[in-house]
């Protein structure tokens, strides 16, 4: 049965999954406070990179079942309202900046009706949404607050919502959970029919459950790259070692690629989110491993400048490096806390000529690190450098022809800061290779 849903904040979360719920059959109204955003997404163009997402926009808007708008009072009446909002880290700690959320929900408030139910899809501090019910009970006792994470990957956003591998619905105890569950079913009636496993649990564990799939997955990246220090001592290969552990399917060998770590708008702000909050809890010990993790990532990033002006011999001046990628991963124009420009723009500051090329992100970059040099063709911007930096493994850059780019370079020296490239193809091509972990 067709509901009318309103998703608050239209942002990587919020657009897609406004789009994907229009795609289940359902009535949707896109609500953002950027007019910039709304105009982009009524027009049917996505106002960031994701495959998918623009097809998706235009056969949605087409069936008249989906539209954006910055006002509010539109999510009046919707059955089930989607909060998508950012929970970026505050500055100059470690904690969430939690105004999004609160300021979006104040709106809700404003406007919801009986009956209804608030769907929590932002990832938060546990105790989010117990403090959020608290404040709904208030003001309309009759209506639901559940929290319903969401695990999409950008890159892949459109698929991981239209077919994820779980639903995780966190509703409080008795009979208002039972409805509000029989309310999410009714929204996700396609996606379940496909026998897509759907965990109910009360919110405390599904706030919980987000930020212990991001900490994960962020511990497993940092555990390889740990890995990664010590065959660096030891002259091991840590691309070998990951394909033997990741045999054992008690490990997999998903999340083990070594490099230059993990970026992004999730994963190193909810794990330091996480820990904030464990503080707050009087748990800090608790989580006092995450540290090691985010501190692991961040070494990555001084071990590749390292390498680089190892490479280099021992100076960076009047060197030209060329960076491939910018983006915090491929099939994203996402450059926050983006490892490639990280890096990049300390090779700048310690002197190198740095130009900088990525196939999605080069706008985005230029606003956060307006003094590096941007150059959108890759073989212009590999023409003439003394050292060649894949820093994010686009397929484009994984394609590279060793003897073709060899061509356009002054020295084939290659540091391959995600091991994407098969060295023994460049190395035959008569090119330095150099990686993080690798002999
Ligand atoms: C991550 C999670 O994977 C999603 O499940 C989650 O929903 C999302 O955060 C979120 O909280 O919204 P995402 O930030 O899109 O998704 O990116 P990932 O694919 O997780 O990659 C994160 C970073 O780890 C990237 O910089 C990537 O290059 C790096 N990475 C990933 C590695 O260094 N090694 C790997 O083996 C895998």
């Amino acid at each position: 049965m067709a509901m009318r849903i309103s998703v608050i904040g239209c942002g990587y979360l919020g657009a897609v999954h406004a789009a994907s719920m229009a795609e289940l059959g359902h009535e949707v109204v896109g609500i953002d406070v950027d007019p910039a955003k709304v105009e982009s997404l009524a027009a049917g163009r996505a106002p960031f990179f994701e495959p998918g997402l623009p097809e998706l926009l235009e056969r949605t808007l087409e069936t008249g079942r989906l539209r954006f708008t910055t006002d509010f009072a539109d999510a009046a009446g919707a059955e089930v309202h989607f909060l998508c909002v950012g929970t970026p880290q505050k500055s100059g700690e470690f904690a969430a900046d939690l105004q999004y959320v609160d300021g979006a929900f104040a709106e809700l408030l404003a406007i919801v009706g009986p009956g209804a139910v608030i769907a929590g899809k932002s990832t938060v501090p546990v105790g989010t949404a117990e403090r959020l019910a608290a404040r709904l009970e208030e003001v309309q006792p009759e209506a639901t607050l559940v929290w319903n994470p969401e695990f999409l990957r950008e890159g892949f956003a459109v698929k991981d919502t239209l077919h994820p591998d779980r639903l995780v619905y966190g509703v409080p105890d008795g009979a208002e959970g039972e409805r509000a569950t029989a309310v999410l079913d009714e929204v996700y009636a396609r996606i379940l029919a496909e026998g897509t496993p759907r965990l109910v649990m009360d919110p405390s564990t599904a706030q919980l459950v987000k930020v212990a799939a991001n900490s994960f997955l962020a511990t497993k990246i940092s555990f390889i790259n740990a890995m990664a220090e010590l065959c660096e001592r030891t002259g091991g290969d840590v691309t070998s070692l990951a394909d033997a552990i990741g045999l054992d399917e008690r490990i997999g060998r998903k999340f083990l690629n070594a490099g230059l770590g993990f970026g992004g708008g999730c994963l190193p702000k909810d794990i330091r989110a996480f820990m904030a909050r464990a503080g707050e809890l009087g748990a800090d010990q608790t989580l006092s491993f995450l540290r090691e993790v985010d501190a692991i990532n961040t070494r990555r990033r001084v071990r590749m400048v390292d390498l680089a002006r190892e490479v280099c011999g021992g100076s960076f001046l009047g060197q030209r490096i060329t960076v491939l990628g910018a983006s915090f991963k491929p099939n994203s124009d996402d450059i926050r806390d983006s490892p490639a420009l990280n890096v990049a723009e300390q090779l700048r500051l310690q002197g190198a000529m740095v130009r900088v090329t990525d196939p999605a992100a080069l706008a985005n970059a230029k606003s956060s690190y307006p003094n590096l040099v941007y150059v959108e063709d890759v073989e212009e911007a590999l023409t003439g450098a003394d050292l060649v930096l894949i820093l994010t493994e686009w397929e484009q850059y994984r394609e590279l022809d060793p003897e073709k780019a060899g061509e356009l370079v002054a020295q084939r020296r290659v540091l391959d800061g995600r091991n994407a490239i098969d060295p023994a193809a460049w190395r035959a091509a008569g090119w330095t290779y150099r990686a993080l972990g690798r002999r």
